[in-house]
């Protein structure tokens, strides 16, 4: 590492302890005042040693007899310091542990705010252990020198306040102090700076290796069906050695200058001892004055390494802090507009999509990206059911994700009752569309709160009608505790089928007048699916009055459609009723039978329900990698 980097690491680290500064003032102040209080009592307290041991030690020593009220005032002062010393230890350590808790807790929560405020595409560029590390070690890190921050800004008013001292006692030995006290800064300085890379490589590895370990955490199922354990702890182990091996250099460093920074103080107080007794033989200085600066240099020792510790932090400090700010400062955020839609509006809404065209970003920025969609066109009229059939890949989940504002169209417009989406408010779109995704997401939480999500004004009869619309209301009531039964961390404690109406409940309960269905019903059975979406067709079954967009291949559930839009390749291939299409359009007969045949050879889920969704990775399981 060059000296430039090194420089521009403290010149940042000094920015990032500004910052925290500046933003908890006071409470640094309380850390400071104990700190000084503690340093200038530091330095009394060797000046009452060194009275003791020359005015009350040394004289009765050569009288033979103690001064009872001498020893009583050299006590009463020690005890006095002592006391006082506490005080600031105290201020000191409260003021810093609360600075950086508090400092750590408001960044944890500026990260994860921003990440739901980050556009899916910001998702499916970036891991979720890498997320994971941003939230915790990463904030962690960016915070770590605030706890010796104050003691060393304490102990460098200290080693002022010191050396003057010195001066006014003596110069010869004041040299001395000015001789060490700067060596032990500087090694601190030399120490930090070859501390620098490797915090910085071992917090990169503390990332990497959580990014792995969550990956094959999430994705249990395939690597134990596909006997992958093997190569999955070894993808791990290696990742996990080099974190071992950036940590034990960073040990081995420590191993090097710990020793040093403990023999220079002690080296100094040697060198104080030869220089004291000449300046005591020439009658220049006191038995006071050389007990006073003896004591002096080995009670220093220790504050000193505050800075060292402040220093040797920095580059961690950096680093985490480099990654929170990419979070922080990541763009990409969606706009919203300002145009409101009325919530109370009881008609289903109208979705129209006009020329729309969308490509994912490439994995790597040099690649292009290449189209999903193209020219798209098509519009759901208030309260029709439109359904969107397609091959594997033919853009279905992206135009999913579109209609509800997930991603935005590259070209084109998508447009809620003829106001484009990008101008609505984000509380319009909320409550106007919801999407039910392919891959159903299920929180660690009752089954009430997967359905209410908190939200204003859901009751329980909500909950209860939501489910009823999702012909869940049967297994939801013979659960132990009904609509408080846990579901355990992803639903894992229900069933593909149930999992995927509880999320439609979710979706039903927040009355949305645009219902836009990703393969929602998939792992269902037909018959059960048919009823569903029979059901959301007929508000008069006291169902919420919505237009609705469908993913399907069933033939039964494309049937209840008004009109069936063909998907191939990103393209709108045709357009019709079902039977049309199956008369018109070879390519969709092929596809509705083949699914059909599929179904009736006993393929019980030919599409499972937690099949890889490409559009949310990232964002949910992703199994299949
Ligand atoms: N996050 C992504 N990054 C890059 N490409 C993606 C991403 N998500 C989807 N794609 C690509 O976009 C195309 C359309 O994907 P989409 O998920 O919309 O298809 P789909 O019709 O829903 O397929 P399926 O029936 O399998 O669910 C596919 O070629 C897919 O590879
Ligand atoms: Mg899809």
């Amino acid at each position: 590492m060059t000296s430039r980097t090194s420089r521009d690491v403290l010149r940042r680290g000094l920015s990032v302890l500004g910052r925290a500064i500046r933003e908890q003032p006071r409470i640094f102040a309380v850390a400071v005042s104990g700190s000084v209080l503690f340093g200038g009592l530091v330095i009394a307290s060797a000046y009452v040693v060194g009275a003791v041991v020359g005015d009350v030690v040394v004289p009765a020593i050569a009288r033979g007899s103690v001064g009872v009220a001498a020893l009583a005032l050299a006590a009463g002062a020690l005890f006095g310091i002592s006391v006082l010393r506490v005080v600031g230890i105290f201020g000191r350590r409260l003021g810093a542990g609360y600075m950086q808790f508090r400092l750590q807790a408001a960044y944890r929560r500026q990260v994860t705010r921003r990440y739901l405020e980050l556009p899916l595409s910001w998702h499916q560029r970036n891991a979720t252990g890498t997320l994971l590390s941003n939230a915790n070690s990463d904030v962690e890190a960016a915070w770590y020198p605030i706890a010796p921050l104050p003691f060393a800004v304490g102990t460098v008013v200290m080693l002022v306040g010191a050396i003057a001292s010195l001066f006014v006692t003596d110069w010869a030995l004041a040299l001395v102090g000015l001789a060490v006290f700067p060596a032990l800064f500087a090694l601190n300085v030399i120490y930090s700076r070859r501390m620098a890379p490797r915090q910085a490589r071992a917090q990169r590895l503390r990332a990497e290796v959580s990014g792995i370990a969550h990956e094959s955490f999430d994705g249990a199922l395939v690597v134990k069906t596909m006997g992958r354990e093997a190569q999955e702890t070894a993808r791990f182990a290696a990742r996990a050695g080099e974190l071992r091996d950036a940590l034990i250099s960073v040990g081995r460093l420590r191993g090097v200058f710990d020793p040093m920074l403990e023999t220079l103080p002690s080296l100094g107080t040697l060198a104080v001892l030869v220089v004291g007794a000449f300046r005591l033989r020439q009658g220049a200085i006191t038995v006071t004055d050389l007990v006073s600066v003896a004591f002096l240099f080995t009670v220093l020792a220790f504050p000193v390494r505050a800075i060292g510790w402040v220093l040797a932090e920095l580059p961690r400090s950096v680093a985490g802090w480099d990654r929170v700010r990419r979070v922080l400062d990541a763009t990409g955020e969606m706009p919203y507009g300002d145009v409101t839609l009325d919530p109370a509006d009881p008609t289903p809404a109208t979705l129209a999509f006009a020329d729309v065209g969308f490509a994912y970003e490439p994995a790597e920025a040099h690649l292009p990206g290449a189209e999903v969609l193209g020219e798209v066109t098509f519009t759901v009229p208030a309260g029709r059911t439109v359904a969107l059939v397609g091959p594997t890949g033919s853009g279905k989940s992206t135009i999913a994700a579109l209609a509800v504002r997930l991603v935005d169209p590259h070209t084109g417009t998508v447009s809620l009752d003829g106001v484009d989406v990008r101008r609505l408010t984000a509380a319009s779109l909320a409550g106007t569309a919801a999407l039910v995704a392919q891959v159903p997401f299920v929180f660690d939480d009752t089954v009430r709160a997967n359905i209410a999500l908190d939200r204003p004004g859901v009751t329980d009869d909500d909950v209860w009608a939501a489910l009823r619309l999702a012909e869940a209301d049967g297994f939801v009531a013979a659960l132990p505790e009904g609509l408080d039964t846990m579901v355990g961390e992803r639903g894992t404690s229900l069933s593909g089928g149930q999992r995927q109406r509880l999320t439609l409940a979710r979706a039903l309960a927040g009355r949305p007048r645009l219902l836009v269905l990703d393969d929602a019903t998939s792992a269902v059975d037909p018959r059960v699916e048919a009823a569903i979406l029979a059901g959301l067709r007929a508000p008069a079954a006291g169902g919420p009055a919505a237009s609705i967009l469908v993913v399907a291949y069933r033939r039964a559930t494309i049937a209840l459609a008004d009109e069936v839009i063909y998907l191939e390749q990103g393209r709108v291939i045709a357009r019709g009723t079902h039977a049309e299409l199956l008369a018109t359009v070879p390519g969709y007969a092929d596809l509705v039978t083949a699914y059909e045949q599929a179904e009736a050879d006993g393929e019980q889920q030919p599409r499972p329900y937690d099949e890889v969704a490409p559009l949310t990775s990232g964002l949910e399981v992703e199994v299949d990698r």
